[in-house]
């Protein structure tokens, strides 16, 4: 059982390094040159508009309330303005085909995913230990489960 658990919690970080990794190519594209920066534009709207929102999503609704009940209010507010900024600049990047408006976009947006992926792992993932983990995910499992029985959806999978 505690195998699921521990696979859940891979692929959160997975999910982290993946924008970490994305923000590391988006900054030097954008140090390149404009039309560098200005090619990406396609690709991070379908990370911010995909993965990225799922993943802040998910963090919104299942992690953050749960962190908040482990004292970590004022590091989830933090969080919570990243994210709403992360939308802004997606919404901005996706009303203009400019390239010189869409390079410092995509910079802003290339570091803020950097400083945000960051600060959750220096400020918020340390403070839980590996057994605190495995019980927020578990809880995390069991909200998941209320939620889709609520709009009839069927249960996530579980693999026991
Ligand atoms: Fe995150
Ligand atoms: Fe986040």
């Amino acid at each position: 059982m505690p195998v699921e658990f521990d696979r859940m919690l891979a692929a959160l970080f997975e999910e982290e390094d993946q924008a970490r990794s994305m923000a590391r190519t988006l900054m030097d594209e954008a140090r390149t040159s404009v039309a560098a920066a200005a090619a990406e534009r396609t690709r991070l709207l379908a990370f911010m508009q995909g993965p990225l929102e799922n993943h802040m999503v998910y963090e919104e609704d299942f992690i953050f309330p749960l962190l908040k009940d482990h004292g970590l209010e004022a590091e989830v507010a933090v969080c919570g303005k990243h994210h709403r900024r992360l939308r802004e600049l997606r919404q901005a990047l996706g009303a203009t085909e400019r390239p010189e408006e869409i390079a410092p976009i995509i910079f802003e947006t290339a570091r803020l995913m950097l400083h945000h992926t960051n600060f959750e792992g220096d400020y918020i993932y340390p403070e839980l230990s590996r057994d605190q983990w495995r019980a927020l995910m578990r809880q995390t499992r069991e909200l998941e489960k209320e939620r889709a029985s609520q709009v009839g959806l069927a249960e996530p999978p579980t693999d026991e």
